[in-house]
This record gives C-alpha cells, structure tokens and sequence, in this order.
C-alpha cells in the first residue's frame, strides 16, 4: 500500500439503482444493510406474485419501511414488473402518483420469479410508447432465454437480437440496462446516447467465472447474469471506474436462503449488501481511481433518473476487517434468513463509518 492511500474518504450518500429487497422474514434481515449504507434504492419487483399494480408496490412500499430500523430516512424506489398483459394505463398512473420510479422488464424464466415476464416484446409496443412518453426509465434484465443459445452469450445475443431493435423501435425511451457482465454490454452502452445507461455489481466487478468451480461446486457465486470470462470482468472494472456518466451502481444483491442455494436445482442469487460499498471502494482502490467511486456511486444514478442528489454523506474508513461466513437475520425468520454474504471469511480494507 502506498504511503499516501487516503485513511478516509468521504462521499455523497450514495444510492443502490438495483436490489432485490424481498418480502416477510427475508425483507426484515436484509433492508437494514441496504439502509445503513444507501438513501435510496431501486427495488425489483420480483416478489411472487410479482408487483403489478399501483396498490400491491403501495403496500410493499409500507411493508419495506417497516422493516427499516426506527429513524431510518431510507426511500424505498418501487418498480412495476411488466407482464404481457399489464395495463399501460396502471403504469402511467404509478408514475404520476410518484409510487413507480420505473419500470423492470424480465424476458420469461431468464430468472428468478420470471415465469411471469414478457414473452414476447411485440406485446408491450403500447406500455413502451407510453412510458417514452413519459419519461419513465425501462430497466432490462438483459439475456435472451432461448434453450439453444449458450448461457455465457445470452447478455451479448439480446444486445443484438432485442435491444438494438427496441431503442431504435423507441429512440426517446430512458433504458437502463441491468447488471452488466459482458464487454459486449459495455461497448454498447458507451456508444449509446445519453438516454442509456447501465447498472454494474460489485460481484461481477470481483468474480469471473471460474469462481463458481473452484474445487467443487460453489453456489454462493451462481448469480444471473451469469459471471463471464475474464477479458469481460476487465471491460467491467474498467467501464466502472471510468467516470463515465452512463455506467453507476446497481447492487443485483439478491439474497437466498441456505437451503435454496445448496440444492440439486440453486437459486442465482448473490447477496452483497452488507458490504456493498466496501466491495466497490476495493475495486476502485485497486484501480487506482478512487476519485471516481462517488460519480459512480452517488451522481451519475440520480442524473440518469433525474433525482435530486442526496445531501447528506457517508465515510469509508480504511480499517482491514474480516467478512463473517454467515449472516443470521431475526431469529424469527429460522433458516430463511441464514444468508451467506458476498466475500465471507475475506478480508476487505474499507470499513462504512458510524456517522451520518
Ligand atoms: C435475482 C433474484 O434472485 O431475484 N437473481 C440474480 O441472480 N440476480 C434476479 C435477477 O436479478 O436476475
Ligand atoms: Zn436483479
């Protein structure tokens, strides 16, 4: 380590553009992690069944915020999960009312609770138009789901068979692209205009795909999509730590229970929350370019979505600490909440601090 690495940084309070929060015992062992670093949060509509309408996200929305630790200032940032069949109307509505920040498109089964998703983007020609209309962002589970093309070419191939004819389809559309994994997503989002944009982990920004077979069968890095080969972690790590304004954080954090991810059939899944952050000021240290975690973590998210900044700020403390190899949530919620978190039993260099 340098003798002039910084022993603090401190940044604007960032914001998470991609969690999955969950519901029942679940949501009450992981929403305190993602409140203690976070001010806000783009919560994915997976839950099942899935959020449809404005009244299900409004009662979610009550549900989150009682699961916050007393004082939080937390803002949940609720999402529709668009269906073949949802109304355009209901969306259009949930935007105006300030209860849905955007909308999440899943191709059907590309994953978790996605049976329920779009089977065909032919059949969502009016809800796209109106959200472009309304300047409502689409967020892209991005990978095709056809059992013929390679699980490793499924981000790449629904760049060029999906999402190519859906921005050129709807030129005015806000489109983030979610939880990037490929040098193929990142070529494409730089090149594209500034209504494009993606969210990058910190999972795929550390792992590359051997990290799920290192001795053995390793649930606990089987996430979707899938990590990649390692030329494409270095496009990622590069793309994150650029500066550019197109590329800001999404967590994908998305716990399972043990039992879930240790089985013949695992859930993707990877649950990075409680230390978000930190994984992320790793990276950036190491990179050399920890200048630019705040852009990437508390600016370019809100510029994109056209929200204000946060005011308040976060310090990161360089104080080496070890990663536990479980988390247990509320004791009411048994096995369901025995989660293992993204880098347990590693040791990270950056610690969140106390203050506010
Ligand atoms: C997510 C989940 O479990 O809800 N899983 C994942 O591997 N990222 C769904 C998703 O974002 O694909
Ligand atoms: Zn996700």
């Amino acid at each position: 380590m340098s003798s002039t690495a910084p022993a603090r940084l401190c940044l604007r309070r960032p914001d998470d553009w991609h969690v999955h929060l969950r519901d029942g015992a679940l949501l009450q062992a992981v929403a305190p992690a993602t409140a203690r670093t976070f001010a806000r949060a783009i919560v994915m509509p997976n839950l099942s069944p899935p959020i449809t309408t404005v009244a299900a996200a409004e009662a979610y929305g009550a549900r989150i915020r009682a699961a916050l630790p007393d004082g939080s200032r937390f803002t949940p940032l609720l999402t529709a999960y668009i269906t073949d069949t949802i109304a355009p109307g209901e969306i259009a509505r949930g935007h105006r009312e300030g209860v849905f920040t955007a909308c999440k498109l899943y191709p059907a089964h590309a994953t978790t609770n996605a049976a329920a998703g779009v089977s065909d983007l032919g059949r969502i020609g009016a809800v796209l138009e109106t959200m472009e209309r309304i300047g409502m962002p689409l967020l892209i589970h991005g990978e095709v789901t056809d059992a013929e093309v390679d699980i490793f070419d499924r981000e790449a191939v629904f760049i060029e068979r999906q999402l190519a004819p859906l921005l050129a389809r709807h030129p005015g559309l806000k489109v983030v692209l979610e939880h990037i994994t490929t040098a193929d997503a990142v070529a494409f989002v730089r090149a594209g205009g500034p209504n494009l944009a993606a969210t990058i982990t910190p999972h795929h920004l550390h792992i590359n795909r051997n990290a799920m077979f290192r001795g053995g069968l390793r649930p606990d890095f089987y996430c979707l999509p899938v990590a990649k080969r390692e030329r494409h972690r270095l496009a990622l790590r590069q793309a994150a730590t650029s500066g550019e304004p197109c590329f800001f954080l999404g967590t994908d954090s998305a716990p399972h229970p043990r039992s879930a991810k240790e089985a013949a059939c695992g859930c993707a899944g990877i649950y990075n929350a409680p230390f978000a952050l930190e994984s992320y000021a790793e990276v950036f240290e190491q990179e050399g370019a920890l200048e630019h975690l705040e852009a990437f973590a508390s600016e370019h998210g809100p510029h994109f979505y056209g929200l204000p900044l946060n005011e308040d700020s976060i310090t990161l403390v360089r104080d080496s600490h070890t990663v536990p190899p479980r988390l247990h949530g509320n004791a009411a919620g048994g096995e369901a909440t025995d989660l293992v978190p993204f880098h347990a039993g590693q040791v990270l260099q950056w610690r969140v601090g106390e203050e506010g």
